[in-house]
C-alpha cells in the first residue's frame, strides 16, 4: 500500500474555504445553549461486567474505521472523491482531525466549517465521524497551535530540553497554555453539540493526538523544575496505595526500590532515573489533558479518548515520544486523568498481540485509533474483534489506497459489518473468539461447547495452491457460538476442525452454509459440503476469501 502523494489545492483558490468567522458573540449563544439537558440517545460507553460497549443510536457499535492522512481533512477541494473512497471500502467510521489553527486562526474568532463539511459529507455517507482535536499535542510537538500561540512564547512558554533549549512543544507547566486550548476545545464541543446532537455523527473525540515528550523525558522550563522539586501529589501516592497490588510491574519496581514511600519528592519516592522523568511528565501532562476533558464534557459528554505512540521496546525514555498513556505509565494516567475514558495505542508495531494484551491487561477496553495500513490488516481486523471485545479498528491514511475497491480491509468489513449484530450480542459471555494466522504460527485451539476446535491457516493443508510460497499472507476468523453445536465462522484464509470433548464420541457436521445477513436476517447461499469441507472433516475459508458460514456440529 503506497502512501499516494499529498496534494493541497490551494486555499485561496477555493470558495468554500472562504469560511466565516464565527464571533465571540456567538460562541456566548452556544454557552447558553449548552445548559439544555442533552439528549439520551448520546453515543456513549456501557460497562457490562468486563466488558465494555459503544453504543450508538441506543445499539452496540464496533468502529470499523480508517484515519485519514493528517492533511486531507484541512481541504474541501481534496476530499471530494476520498468520500467515495471510504464508502467502497465499507467503512463505517472516519477518523479525521480538527486543526486548531484553522479552526481559531485569530484567537477567540472561530471557523468550523471544516467540521462542518466533514459531518455533512459524513451523513451523505451514513458513516459516522471520529474526530481527532489537533491542539496543544501532534505527535508530541505543537505544531498545529495557532500562529499567536506560536509567536508569543513568553505568553505562551514552550518546552526547554535539558540543555535549555526551546522545543515546539507548548509546556504542560503553564496555565495560559492549557487555558488557550481549552477554550478552544470547549469551543469545539459546543459546535458540534450544536448541529450534531440530534443526528450523532460524531460519537467520539480523540483529546490531542499522540500526546509526548521528546527529545528529553520531561521539560526542563522553570515551572517544571520547581514543580520537579515538590512533593508528588497525594492524588497520585493514594491511587498507587489503593491499587497497590496492581499497578504495572515496571512503575511497582519503582516504587518498590525505593521502600514504598507514601510521601515524599518525584526523586525520593521514584529514585533518580530517566523513569522518574517520564513518570513526572506523564502526572503533569494527564492532569493537563484532564482539564481539557473535563471542559469538554461538561458541554457535551461524548466517549473521549487519548492515542499513544507506542514506545519502541529497548529505547529510553526521551528516545522514544515519553509520558504519554504508555503501557508502563498506565497507572499515573488512569491516577491523573480520570475523565478519560480509553487509553489508545497507535499500532505501528508488528506484534499486535503484545500491544493489544498490554492495552487491555487493566480493564481499558481495547480501541484502535490508528493501525498501519498495509497487508494483514484485514486478518488483524478478524482477530482484534474477536479476541479483545475491541471497540474500534482504524488503519491509518486510509484514502491513500489508489484502488479502494479491491482493498482486503473493505472485504473485512463488508463482512465484520454483517456480523457485528452478533459480536456484540455473544461477546458478553465469551462466546466469541478471534484468531490471527502466520506460516510459523502454532495453530490456535479453542474449546466452545462440547467442542474443541483447531485453526490453522489454509496453505496449512498440503494441497492449497499458496502452500509452497515463501511468503504466506496474515489470515484470521472470527468464531461465534450462537447455540449449542452452532457456529458462525468469518474470516480468511483458515480451516478449521473440530474434535468432541465428550469421552468416546467424535464431532461431525450437520451442515455448512455460507451466507450472508441482511438486516440481522441470516440468508443462506451454497451448501459446503465436498471438495469445501473435505468431505465433512473440516470448515474452510481459502485465502483471497472472505466469508461467513453458518456451522452446525453434532457427536455420535
Ligand atoms: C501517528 C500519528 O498519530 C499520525 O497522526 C501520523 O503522524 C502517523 N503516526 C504517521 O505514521
Amino acid at each position: 500500500m503506497s502512501l499516494s502523494t499529498l496534494k493541497i489545492t490551494s486555499r485561496e483558490n477555493q470558495n468554500e474555504m472562504k469560511r466565516p468567522l464565527l464571533t465571540t458573540g456567538i460562541i456566548l449563544c452556544c454557552l447558553l445553549y449548552s445548559n439544555a439537558q442533552q439528549s439520551s440517545h448520546m453515543p456513549r460507553l456501557l460497562k457490562n461486567g468486563n466488558y465494555t460497549q459503544l453504543i450508538v443510536d441506543n445499539k452496540p457499535f464496533l468502529i470499523l474505521g480508517g484515519e485519514l492522512g493528517n492533511s486531507s481533512a484541512s481541504s474541501h477541494e481534496y476530499m471530494r472523491p476520498v468520500w467515495s473512497k471510504l464508502r467502497q471500502m465499507n467503512l463505517n467510521t472516519v477518523f479525521a482531525p480538527v486543526y486548531w489553527e484553522l479552526m481559531e486562526p485569530i484567537k477567540g474568532q472561530f471557523d468550523f466549517s471544516l467540521v462542518d463539511s466533514l459531518i455533512k459529507n459524513a451523513r451523505l455517507d451514513k458513516m459516522r465521524v471520529v474526530l481527532l482535536w489537533f491542539g496543544a499535542w501532534k505527535n508530541s510537538m505543537s505544531c498545529y497551535a495557532p500562529a499567536w500561540i506560536k509567536t508569543s512564547s513568553e505568553r505562551f512558554p514552550r518546552a526547554l530540553d535539558k540543555n535549555n533549549v526551546q522545543q515546539e512543544i507548548l509546556t504542560p507547566f503553564n496555565r495560559n497554555n492549557l487555558d488557550a486550548d481549552k477554550k478552544a476545545f470547549v469551543a469545539l464541543m459546543h459546535h458540534i453539540r450544536q448541529i450534531d446532537e440530534k443526528q450523532n455523527t460524531v460519537i467520539a473525540i480523540q483529546v490531542e493526538n499522540e500526546i509526548g515528550m521528546l527529545p528529553d523525558a520531561r521539560t526542563y522550563d522553570e515551572a517544571a523544575n520547581t514543580a520537579f522539586n515538590q512533593p508528588v501529589p497525594q492524588q497520585l501516592l493514594s491511587y498507587l496505595q489503593k491499587n497497590k497490588h496492581n499497578v504495572t510491574p515496571g512503575l511497582d519496581s519503582l516504587w518498590n526500590a525505593n521502600g514504598y514511600k507514601t510521601s515524599g519528592t518525584w526523586e525520593e519516592v521514584f529514585g533518580r532515573s530517566l523513569s522518574t522523568d517520564e513518570i513526572f511528565m506523564a502526572w503533569h501532562c494527564a492532569r493537563f489533558v484532564n482539564e481539557i476533558v473535563d471542559a469538554g464534557k461538561a458541554v457535551y459528554n461524548l466517549p473521549m479518548y487519548i492515542n499513544a505512540a507506542l514506545n519502541r521496546p529497548g529505547w529510553k525514555p526521551g528516545q522514544y515520544p515519553s509520558a504519554g498513556p504508555l503501557p508502563h505509565v498506565i497507572d499515573i494516567w488512569k491516577a491523573g486523568a480520570p475523565s478519560i475514558d480509553l487509553f489508545a495505542p497507535d499500532i505501528y508495531f508488528p506484534d499486535l498481540k503484545h500491544w493489544s494484551d498490554l492495552y487491555t491487561c487493566s480493564s481499558n477496553p481495547l480501541f484502535i485509533p490508528e493501525i498501519r495500513f498495509e497487508n494483514g490488516v484485514d486478518a488483524k481486523a478478524f482477530f482484534v474483534f474477536g479476541n479483545y471485545n475491541c471497540l474500534s479498528f482504524s488503519p491509518f491514511s486510509i484514502e491513500s489506497t489508489e484502488h479502494p475497491e479491491k482493498e482486503p480491509i473493505g472485504k473485512a468489513y463488508d463482512v465484520l459489518e454483517q456480523i457485528s449484530h452478533l459480536i456484540t450480542k455473544y461477546q458478553t459471555s465469551g462466546a466469541v473468539k478471534g484468531f490471527l494466522l502466520e506460516k510459523d504460527s502454532l495453530p490456535g485451539e479453542v474449546t466452545m461447547n462440547n467442542y474443541h476446535l483447531t485453526i490453522d491457516h489454509e496453505y496449512r493443508l498440503g494441497w492449497s495452491a499458496g502452500a509452497k510460497n515463501d511468503t504466506w499472507p496474515l489470515t484470521g476468523c472470527i468464531i461465534i457460538l450462537v447455540a449449542p453445536g452452532e457456529f458462525y465462522i468469518a474470516g480468511t484464509g483458515v480451516v478449521i476442525t473440530f474434535t468432541s470433548t465428550i469421552e468416546n464420541k467424535r464431532a461431525g457436521f450437520l451442515s455448512i452454509d455460507e451466507g450472508k445477513f441482511e438486516e440481522e436476517k441470516w440468508i443462506p447461499g451454497r451448501r459446503m459440503n465436498g471438495d469445501q469441507d473435505h468431505q465433512g472433516r473440516h470448515v474452510r475459508i481459502p485465502v483471497g476469501d472472505y466469508s461467513i458460514q453458518h456451522v452446525k456440529v453434532y457427536t455420535y
